[in-house]
């Protein structure tokens, strides 16, 4: 293990009805910019309930809707307008990723004269930022309780993810049945999204790692064990509650304690595709996971060997280190797919004429990849591998 801190400084409220302690967690009279996405919580009752908890404090609510999934900069920009022209307090976001995504991007924009793109790309150092708290409608990405954000900027289409210390929640509440309501659909990409979290937590190359690397497995087979059954009962409280806690769990640190913190690889490259193609996260993922582990296990299968047999219970017998690993790349693949999930870019659309395009976006960043480390050939392979 490395030498760690372990801090979390959001306040996570689970449950159900547990929007009733929304009141106690902003201050009285606060000027409020509720902040949400393309009206889901208008129709689900979830808006309903936050106004009652505000109106509770006489909170003064201002509003931003529309926020669009992979969330633009323009959008920043007008929550940003409005927390400067109206002095607000306190922002609270309602709704999955990309809401809080984009209140994150808000509340340091909010302190800065310049363009809020300054300060995700790190051309400008982040000083401070506004409080906010989150309402989570959608489980999948963690945002709810990490400190990282991931904004496109549509004009010169590039999605890039960026984190502060300043940005995470005051507090989040998870209600697992606010998450009745998400489609089958975006429920899938949920599962994908948070298996991915913990998936690229798990490559990493610290050693002696037992505890983390047994809590990653069995984060993993949690979902894997659960996801089958929310997506038959997609109103089980059972069911939603525990898949909206792997997710949280999935990336808010825990699973990074005393390792390097894993490879991301396949974020940065899904990044990209989705920066040129808008497709959801969750479905860009599900299509390039199992063809980085490929890609991965060529050169060295022993880590995704220990994946197969530990989280999807390949046995080992008479087989080499390769075929174990492929095996379970093979399990994650029909896993995924028998979930509904995207198999190939073709499902959206995509084919090769823009795969340089892709490549070069994935390293808008320098450095892809830690466990190993990308090369523009590399990320093309995986690209390729996907089509
Ligand atoms: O906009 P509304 O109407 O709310 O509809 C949303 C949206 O269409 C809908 N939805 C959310 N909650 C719902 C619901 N529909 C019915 N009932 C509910 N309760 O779901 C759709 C997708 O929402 P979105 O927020 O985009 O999904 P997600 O939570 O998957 O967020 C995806 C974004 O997060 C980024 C992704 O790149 C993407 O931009 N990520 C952020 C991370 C982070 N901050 O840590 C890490 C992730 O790896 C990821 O990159
Ligand atoms: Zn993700």
């Amino acid at each position: 293990m490395i030498n760690f801190t372990q801090h979390n400084p959001t306040k996570l409220i689970f449950g159900e009805n547990q929007i009733t302690s929304l009141s106690n967690e902003v201050a009285p009279n606060s000027k409020v910019l509720l902040v949400y996405g393309g009206g889901s919580i208008k129709r689900n009752g979830v808006y309903d309930d936050v106004m009652e908890q505000l109106s509770k404090i006489d909170a003064t609510v201002f509003e931003l809707s529309g926020v669009e999934p992979n969330p633009r900069l323009s959008t920043v920009q007008k929550g940003v307008d409005i927390c400067q022209k109206e002095e607000i307090d306190f922002i609270l976001a309602v709704g999955g990723g990309s809401v809080i995504d984009c209140t994150k991007a808000i509340a340091v924009g909010a302190k800065y004269k310049g363009s809020t793109w300054d300060l995700i790309t790190g051309k400008v150092a982040i000083e401070e930022a506004l409080p906010f708290g989150t309402v989570l409608t959608l489980a999948a990405t963690g945002s709810e309780m990490n400190p990282v954000s991931v904004i496109t900027n549509w004009d010169t289409k590039d999605k890039l993810g960026w984190s502060s210390p300043f940005v995470y929640p005051t507090f989040s509440i998870l209600d697992p049945t606010y998450t009745y309501s998400v489609p089958r659909d975006q429920t899938i990409y949920g599962i994908v999204d948070s298996m991915s979290h913990a998936l690229e937590h798990y490559f990493h190359r610290t050693e002696n790692t037992p505890m983390i690397d047994g809590f990653i497995e069995s984060l993993l087979r949690t979902a894997v064990a659960t996801g089958p059954k929310l997506l038959e009962d997609l109103h089980s409280y059972e069911h939603r509650a525990t898949m909206m806690y792997v997710s949280t769990t999935a990336f808010n640190g825990s699973l990074a304690y005393g390792t390097d913190g894993g490879d991301w690889a396949t974020h940065r490259i899904e990044h990209a595709v989705s920066a040129v193609y808008d497709i959801p996260h969750g479905g860009g993922l599900a299509i390039l996971f199992p063809n980085w582990l490929e890609h991965v296990l060529e050169e060295d299968p022993s880590r995704v060997k220990q994946l197969a047999m530990n989280v999807f219970g390949i046995s080992s017998e008479e087989k080499t280190v390769e075929e174990i690993a492929r095996e379970g790349v093979n399990a994650l693949r029909i896993f995924w797919k028998s979930l509904g999930a995207p198999t190939t870019l073709k499902d959206y659309d995509i084919d090769d004429s823009m795969l340089d395009v892709m490549v070069e976006k994935t390293f808008i960043k320098p450095g892809v990849g830690t466990y190993k480390t990308m090369d523009r050939e590399s990320v093309l392979d995986i690209l390729k591998r996907s089509l």
